[in-house]
Order: C-alpha cells, then sequence, then structure tokens
C-alpha cells in the first residue's frame, strides 16, 4: 500500500509566535521519496509532524490520496514515524519491541510470522531475543526500523534516523532505507540537514529555508539548476564558490563581469542568458562557480566557452584522489548568513570577521527566523569599498578541485580556465537570474 500526501498552504506558528512554516505547498507522489533538506530550525520536523497528524497546521490543508486528512488522527493515517531518538522499550526484546504495534493493534493473531519476515528484511534474526541494553546504536536503529516496518504502514515518516551513527554505519543503513521503501513501495519522506544524504537518497528533494520552501526537484536538477543563492549553497561539496561582480555591458564593447581585479569576459555571440544579463549593466551580482567549473590550465588550452583568469595559491587541501586548491583571485566572497561555516581557514591566519558574517551570527543568536533576502548587499555596501576597490581577502576566494598531480605551493600564480557555461549569476537578493528561470516573471503585459 502507498499513498500521496498533499500540503496546501500550510502554515504553523507556535505559541510564542514563532513562525516554524510558511505558506508550505507539496505534493508528494504515492511511492516516491521525497526528502526534506534544510540547516537546523528551518522547520523540517515541523512538516513531517503535521504530515503525521502530530502537530496541527495553524492554516493549510493536508490531504491524504486526494481526500481531506486535516482533522484526522495520527492513528487514522498509516504512516509510521522513525525517530532519530528511535526509543525501544528497554524491557522488551528486539521480537517483542517490532511486535509491539501488531499487539497494539489487538488483532488476536500471532506476531511472531511477521516479525519473523521483518527481521529477515533487515539481517537482524539473529538478535531478536536480546534486549536494547545488549544492542549497538546500529543495531537498535534496525530494530526502531523493524517496528516501523512491520504494520506494513503506507507511508514511512522518518526524522533524521541516523544521525546518532557514525559515518560507516550511516552509508550502510541509508543503503538499506532506500532498498527497503522501495522493495515497499511505500511514500517515504525523510528529513536530514545532510545535503550528501538529501542528494543520494531521494527521487525528489525539498529545500527549506526559515519555514519557506525554496526549490523542491530531482537532485540533479537542484545541483544544476539552484533557484537562488540558497540552494546553491547549501547543495554540492566543496561548496559553490560565491564571488561578488559586476556587470559591465558597454554598448561598443564585450560583455564581463568584473570581480574587482579580474573579470569574465562573456564569449561572443552572446547566448540567450547572457544577452538578458544586458538589463544588469552596472549592477552588482554575485557569480556562482562550482569547484569544477574552473580548471588549471593556460590560456592556450582554453577550448570554447573557456574564458581565463588567474589566481594566487593561498592554501592547498590534499584528499588523496582529489586536491582542492584555495585560490586568491581578488574578488570578494558573497556571503550566505545561515549557511555561514567558513572555507578552512589557513593556519596560522586568522580571517577578519566581515559585517555580514557577524550579523548574520547575531541574527542566529536571536532565533530570527524571517527568510529575507539570502544576501543583503545593499545594506552591506557601507562595509565595503565598490567591487573593483575591494582589497584581496587574506583568504582563498575561488576553491578548485583537481588531480593531486600538480605541484602546488603556496604563493604560486596559477592560470585558470572558467567555463562560462557552468556559470551562475545571482542578483542581490539571491535569486538566480543566469541560466534564466523557465518561468520569467511576469512583466505585467
Ligand atoms: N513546540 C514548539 N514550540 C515552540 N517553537 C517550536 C516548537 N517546535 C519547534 N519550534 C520552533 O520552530 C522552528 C522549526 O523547528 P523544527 O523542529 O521544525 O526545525 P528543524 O528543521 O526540524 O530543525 P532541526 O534540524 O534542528 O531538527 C524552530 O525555530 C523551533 O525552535
Ligand atoms: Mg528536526
Amino acid at each position: 500500500m502507498t499513498r500521496a500526501i498533499s500540503l496546501k498552504s500550510v502554515s504553523k506558528s507556535y505559541l510564542r509566535g514563532t513562525r516554524a512554516v510558511e505558506q508550505l505547498s507539496l505534493d508528494i507522489r504515492p511511492g516516491e521519496f521525497l526528502v526534506l533538506l534544510g540547516p537546523s530550525g528551518c522547520g523540517k520536523s515541523t512538516v513531517l509532524r503535521m504530515i503525521a497528524g502530530l502537530e496541527e497546521p495553524t492554516e493549510g490543508e493536508v490531504y491524504l490520496d486526494g481526500e481531506y486528512a486535516t482533522d484526522l488522527q495520527p492513528s487514522e493515517r498509516n504512516m509510521a514515524m522513525v525517530f532519530q531518538n528511535f526509543a525501544l522499550y528497554p524491557t522488551m526484546t528486539s521480537r517483542g519491541n517490532i511486535g509491539f504495534p501488531l499487539r497494539l493493534e489487538a488483532r488476536g493473531e500471532d506476531p511472531a510470522p511477521r516479525v519473523d519476515a521483518t527481521a529477515r528484511m533487515l539481517g537482524i534474526q539473529d538478535l531478536l531475543g536480546r534486549y536494547p541494553g545488549q544492542l549497538s546504536g546500529g543495531e537498535r536503529q534496525r530494530v526502531a526500523m523493524g517496528r516501523a516496518i512491520v504494520r506494513n504502514p503506507s507511508a514511512f515518516l522518518m526524522d533524521e534516523p541516523l544521525s546518532n551513527l557514525d559515518a560507516k554505519l550511516r552509508n550502510h543503513l541509508r543503503a538499506e532505507i532506500s532498498r527497503i521503501t522501495r522493495e515497499l513501495g511505500a511514500t517515504t519522506v525523510y528529513v536530514t540537514h545532510d545535503q550528501a544524504e538529501a542528494m543520494s537518497l531521494g527521487d525528489r528533494v525539498a529545500v527549506l529555508r526559515g519555514g519557506i520552501l525554496q526549490q523542491v526537484d530531482t537532485p540533479r536538477r537542484v545541483y544544476a539548476l539552484p533557484v537562488n543563492v540558497f540552494v546553491a549553497a547549501f547543495i554540492g561539496t566543496p561548496r559553490i564558490n560565491l564571488l561578488r561582480g559586476v556587470v559591465r555591458a558597454p554598448l561598443d564593447g564585450a560583455m564581463s563581469i568584473s570581480l574587482g581585479r579580474q573579470a569574465l569576459r562573456l564569449p561572443e555571440p552572446l547566448c540567450l542568458d547572457h544577452q538578458l544579463l544586458r538589463v544588469q549593466q552596472g549592477r552588482e551580482v554575485i557569480v556562482g562557480l562550482r569547484s569544477e567549473a574552473v580548471r588549471l590550465a593556460p590560456r592556450s588550452a582554453a577550448g570554447p566557452g573557456e574564458v581565463p583568469i588567474s589566481g594566487l595559491v593561498e592554501h592547498v587541501e590534499y584528499q588523496g584522489h582529489e586536491v582542492l586548491v584555495h585560490f586568491n583571485t581578488g574578488s570578494q566572497p558573497a556571503v550566505v548568513p545561515e549557511l555561514e561555516a567558513p572555507r578552512p581557514q589557513q593556519p596560522g591566519r586568522r580571517r577578519r570577521e566581515s559585517p555580514v558574517g557577524v550579523l548574520g551570527r547575531l541574527r542566529e543568536r536571536a532565533g530570527s527566523l524571517r527568510a529575507g533576502p539570502v544576501v543583503t548587499l545593499d545594506r552591506d555596501r557601507d562595509a565595503y569599498a565598490s567591487a573593483e576597490e575591494r582589497l584581496p581577502t587574506d583568504t582563498g576566494d575561488l576553491v578548485v578541485r583537481t588531480t593531486p598531480d600538480h605541484d602546488l605551493r603556496h604563493g604560486m600564480q596559477v592560470p585558470l580556465l572558467v567555463d562560462i557555461d557552468h556559470l551562475f549569476v545571482f542578483d542581490q537578493h539571491g535569486e538566480r537570474i543566469s541560466p534564466a528561470p523557465e518561468h520569467l516573471p511576469d512583466l505585467g503585459e
């Protein structure tokens, strides 16, 4: 059995006025594996609890298989919830714990065959006689999964079910959750703040920020076409490079995006997306470059769509099969306050705290949930000189992924090629303007 879950303009305010979720609409298809992704406090658990019926929406409606379900009790929804802190009954064996929901249903039938079948599915047949205190964290989590599966629910609601486990076990159980939910064909809503987990598990990923849905799409599309700076920066490791730039579109010359000391010259003939950027002439924008959009190569090696810049090596991060090189290109990184986990700093150097960073942290501390613009360049204008005049930062502003065979050392000047086909441009509010959004804003004809 499986089911469709729909949220229509659902909002949730808690008593003390916290707007945890705002006007969220989401249609989850039968059998779909949907991941709710976002930073701590963005409302993920609240959404899940409203689907489960454990929390009542302040506004909006919940539909299950197209039927109005906002007022249904949790027990009437036939969904199984798996939590981060999976509480097992300490005085019951694994068999007792898994069979517990069946006994509650009091159908009078022997739970043993279904408990055994469930245990086989999870590979925990040998653990059925043990008590929770005699199990490892991962084993306990499987027993908790078993308890959720045994009733054959139509939907699984999982709230960070793996976050207490070590990385190896997490990867293993992640694959198992994916297999089991697919085998059962049950609709699954899975909450996590781990973007890698979201990308590897989800048929679709719904990204939340401050209670507001930013984007819902396949992992591939949220990575390739993030709607705004927040989504771009939240998804992908290493984090996308975000640089503050200014669009230069002279009537009589080539179009470029100035990045302070250097500029990205847009290749001619201009593609449609870049033609549309003309209207931004003179405006500050945010340039997004994923680490794979830049390679270490001389100007002479440039292919079509590649433009040269150069970077000063600040820091080299060896990761075995690849190397992350932190360059200083003389540009100013754009900061997304909520996601501010600065890149690894150079040993022995302290980065001066930017005003955006301080504000961001204050905002976080104040528990502010208002999901305003993703970045607020205007407000910070006083704090910075104009883009052209800015001093280079003392840490890298551009991280590039490369193979370990380059011999790179601090202070080397290296030629780089930027693949303009993989260039993102966001406006001052952090909304993506290039590639142009599929649905251009209604110009009010
Ligand atoms: N019962 C409650 N009363 C008041 N405020 C609440 C309550 N539950 C949650 N909140 C607030 O609502 C917001 C969203 O909380 P929620 O638990 O949904 O976030 P989350 O995305 O699941 O975070 P995390 O990743 O840390 O679990 C937070 O600001 C939280 O403090
Ligand atoms: Mg939560």
